[in-house]
C-alpha cells in the first residue's frame, strides 16, 4: 500500500549525510536499493542521485524486512557513527541511519534488471526500461555531470560576451550533406519541413543581424547511419562570431576546454568517478594552462596517422618509404608507385614474434580499409627476417627498408602500397588496432589537437564532382584561391577541427562573405545560380545587406562528454537515446498512425507492391 508523504519534508539527500550529522534527525527519501534481514536486526541501503546510505533498524515493525528492492521510501532517524565496520567503498561508510519512521510512498514490482552498476543485462532490455536503468549510479554520475558540463559551457560563454539565442527547429533544409528528417504541413498539403541537421544557416544569419557573439545548446537531426558515437538526434554547442579570424575562434574554444578541464575534476570527485580518468583530466588541465592546445595541418594529420582525427596518445607515426623502394623487385609496390600511389608503413615495436595467424587478421582489416593486400617484415629477436615480399627484394634492399623504418629485433613493419587515399585509410586503422592491443593506449590520458587546412574539395566518384568538405559557405584559404579552377582539389579552407583521442569533437570554419567567391563555390560545386537561389537565396540576399567577415564552430556535445567521462558510447551519456536502427525502444517511436493523421496531412502510406 503505498502512503502519502504528507507532513513530511525532506531535509538532505542520502549522500549529503556526513559526519557533520552525528546525533541529528533527518528525513531522507529515495529508493531502496538492497534489504538485508539478519533475523532482529535489518540493514536497508537507501539510494538517491547522490549515492546511498545504510538504515539500520532493530524495529519489530515486519514491513522492514519485506521491503521491496526499487521502492520508493521516506525514512526519519537519527544519524550515527556506524556500529559495525566502516565501508570505505561508500561515501557515508562510516554513518547509518537508526530510522524512527518508514513510509513506503510506493511499492516497486521486481525489476527485470538489478538496478546497480557492473550488470550484463542486453542494452535492448535495459533501453527498453530507460528510467531504472537511469537510476543506475553510473548511468546517474554520467547525466548529472552533463549537466554540470552545460552549465560550465553556458558559465564561460557568458563571460566570454556570447549571447544565447534559439533557432527554430521547424524550417528549410540545412546543407551539412546527410538526409534531413521532413515534418509534413497540415497547412501547407504537400509541403515539408526539414528539422536542422545544425543550426548552420540561423547563426550566419545572426551574424547579419549584428549578435556578434552567439551560442546556442542546438538540438541537430541527422538521418545517416547510426555508430557508437553518432545518433539520429544529437545536441550541438554551437556557436557564431563576428569580426574575426581562424585565430580567434581557436583562441576562444582552446579557453573554453581548458576551462572545462579545469573546472570538472571537482565535481567528478564528488559523484565518484574512477580517481584514474581524474587524474588524467587534471594532467590534461595542467598542460593546457601551460601549452594550450597544438595545431597539426590535415595534410600532416594524414601523412604521419592516416587519418584526419588523430589519436595523438601515442605515437607509431606512419612513415614514407616510396623512394626506397622505387624500383626494388616487388611488384606491388612498384606497381603502385607507377599509379601514382604510395608505399607506407608503421613499425609495431615488439610485435616481432607476432604469430602468422595474427598477422593474417591484421590484412583482414587491412582489406576492410580497402587495401588489396598487406605486406610485412618481422625482424625476428636474433635479427633473422621474415616477409611476406621477401623473395621479391634483393638483401640489400630488405635491409634499406628496415632501416628506413628504424626496424629492430622484435619489431613487426607493415606496409601498404596504394592511392593516397587508401594507404591512409589501411595504416591508420592499422595503427589504432596495433595501438590499442599492445596496450599503448592510456585510457585516461587527454590528448587535444586542432586539425587545420583541410582542404576546401573533396572529390567524389559517386557524384562525379567535387563536394564541399566542410560545407559550401566555408572561406577558400586566398593564398590558394588562383588555383580554383586549374587545381581545385589542392585549395585549402579555413576550416578546422577539434580532435580529442582520435574523435572529432567539434568542427566549424571562416564563412564566405564576399559575393564573388560564394558565387563562385556554388559554381564549382556544381549549383547552378537557380538551384542555389532556391536552397540559400535568403542567406545569399542576406549577404547583400551588410555582412560582417564572420566564422564559427560547432561540439557534439554528446561525443565531448561521453570522451570526458570515460564512455564507451554516446548512448551511456544521453538519457532517452534510440538504438541503431534510429528506433526508441521504450517508447516504441517510431510508429504507425492513424489515418486521420494522415488524411489531415494529406498523406497516405504507398502499399509495398507484392
Ligand atoms: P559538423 O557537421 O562537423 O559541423 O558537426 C559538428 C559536431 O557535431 C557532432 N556530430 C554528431 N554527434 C552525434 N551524432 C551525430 N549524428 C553527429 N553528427 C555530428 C560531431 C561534430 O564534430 N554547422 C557545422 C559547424 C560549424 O561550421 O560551425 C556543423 O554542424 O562532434
Ligand atoms: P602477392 O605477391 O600478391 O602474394 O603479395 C605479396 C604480399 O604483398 C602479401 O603479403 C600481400 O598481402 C601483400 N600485398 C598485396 N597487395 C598489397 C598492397 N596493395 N599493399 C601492401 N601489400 C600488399
Amino acid at each position: 500500500m503505498a502512503e502519502s508523504m504528507k507532513g513530511l519534508k525532506r531535509t538532505a539527500r542520502c549522500a549529503e549525510i556526513t559526519e557533520d550529522y552525528i546525533g541529528k534527525k533527518v528525513t531522507l527519501m529515495g529508493w531502496v536499493a538492497t534489504v538485508r534481514n539478519k533475523g532482529g536486526i535489518v540493514f536497508v541501503v537507501l539510494r538517491d542521485r547522490t549515492g546511498t546510505i545504510q538504515i539500520v533498524t532493530e524495529d519489530a515493525d515486519p514491513r522492514w524486512g519485506s521491503l521491496k528492492p526499487e521502492s520508493a521510501v521516506a525514512v526519519t532517524g537519527t544519524v550515527q557513527k556506524r556500529a559495525g565496520a566502516v565501508n570505505p567503498n561508500m561515501k557515508t561508510g562510516k554513518i547509518e541511519v537508526v530510522p524512527e519512521e518508514l513510509r513506503i510512498l510506493s511499492v516497486a514490482m521486481t525489476p527485470p534488471f538489478e538496478v546497480k552498476d557492473g550488470i550484463d543485462t542486453r542494452e535492448d532490455l535495459r533501453l527498453k526500461y530507460r528510467y531504472l536503468d537511469l537510476r543506475r549510479p553510473e548511468l546517474q554520475r554520467k547525466i548529472i555531470m552533463r549537466s554540470a558540463v552545460v552549465q560550465m559551457i553556458r558559465d564561460y560563454l557568458a563571460g566570454e560576451g556570447f549571447l544565447d539565442i534559439e533557432t527554430p527547429n521547424l524550417i528549410g533544409s540545412t546543407p551539412e550533406g546527410a538526409r534531413d528528417y521532413l515534418v509534413p504541413s497540415r497547412v501547407h498539403p504537400g509541403s515539408f519541413y526539414a528539422l536542422p541537421q545544425s543550426p548552420q544557416l540561423l547563426k550566419q544569419l545572426l551574424m547579419c543581424s549584428g549578435f556578434d557573439r552567439y551560442y546556442q545548446i542546438a538540438r541537430c537531426f541527422r538521418d545517416e547511419d547510426l555508430r557508437a558515437d553518432r545518433q539520429p538526434e544529437f545536441t550541438q554547442v554551437d556557436m557564431e562570431l563576428s569580426f574575426v579570424d581562424q585565430d580567434d575562434v581557436i583562441a576562444v574554444n582552446t579557453g573554453l576546454l581548458t576551462y572545462l578541464m579545469s573546472r570538472m575534476p571537482s565535481v567528478m570527485k564528488e559523484y565518484g568517478f574512477d580517481p584514474d580518468l581524474i587524474a588524467g583530466i587534471e594532467a590534461c588541465a595542467a598542460d593546457l594552462a601551460e601549452n594550450g592546445i597544438g595545431r597539426i595541418t590535415w595534410q600532416d594529420a594524414m601523412d604521419l596517422y592516416g587519418s584526419d582525427k588523430p589519436d595523438l596518445r601515442f605515437g607509431m607515426q606512419i612513415r614514407d618509404v616510396s623512394d626506397i623502394v622505387r624500383g626494388c623487385g616487388f611488384g606491388v609496390f612498384t606497381g603502385a608507385l607507377e599509379n601514382g600511389g604510395f608505399v607506407r608503413g608503421i613499425n609495431a615495436k615488439g610485435l616481432g614474434g607476432l604469430p602468422r595467424k595474427k598477422i593474417d587478421k591484421l590484412t583482414e582489416t587491412a582489406k576492410t580499409y580497402g587495401a588489396k593486400g598487406l605486406a610485412w617484415i618481422s625482424v625476428q629477436s636474433d635479427g633473422a627476417v621474415k616477409s611476406s615480399f621477401s623473395k621479391f627484394m634483393s638483401e640489400e634492399e630488405m635491409k634499406n627498408l628496415i632501416a628506413a623504418m628504424d626496424g629492430e629485433p622484435g619489431d613487426l613493419l607493415l606496409f601498404a602500397a596504394d592511392k593516397f587515399r587508401t594507404v591512409c585509410a589501411v595504416l591508420g586503422a592499422l595503427r589504432l588496432k596495433v595501438g590499442e592491443e599492445t596496450g599503448l593506449i592510456d585510457r585516461n590520458s587527454f590528448r587535444f589537437v586542432w586539425v587545420v587546412d583541410f582542404p576546401l574539395l573533396e572529390w567524389s566518384d559517386e557524384e562525379n564532382r567535387f563536394m564541399a568538405m566542410h560545407h559550401p559557405f566555408t572561406m577558400p584559404n586566398e593564398d590558394d584561391w588562383e588555383r580554383i579552377d586549374s587545381d581545385p582539389g589542392s585549395v585549402r579552407a579555413l576550416a578546422y577541427d577539434i580532435v580529442l583521442n582520435g574523435t572529432e569533437l567539434g568542427g566549424g570554419s571562416v564563412r564566405i562573405h564576399m559575393d564573388d567567391i560564394q558565387e563562385k563555390m556554388l559554381e564549382v560545386l556544381g549549383f547552378s545560380r537557380e538551384k542555389a537561389h532556391e536552397q540559400f537565396g535568403f542567406l545569399l540576399t542576406a549577404f547583400k545587406y551588410g555582412v560582417p567577415p564572420h566564422a564559427g564552430l560547432a561540439y557534439g556535445l554528446d561525443r565531448m562528454i561521453m570522451l570526458f567521462t570515460g564512455s564507451d558510447s554516446i548512448r551511456d551519456v544521453i538519457a532517452f537515446p534510440k538504438v541503431k536502427d534510429a528506433s526508441d525502444l521504450m517508447m516504441q517511436a517510431p510508429s504507425k498512425v492513424d489515418m486521420k493523421q494522415l488524411e489531415e496531412l494529406s498523406l497516405s502510406i504507398r502499399q509495398e507492391e507484392e
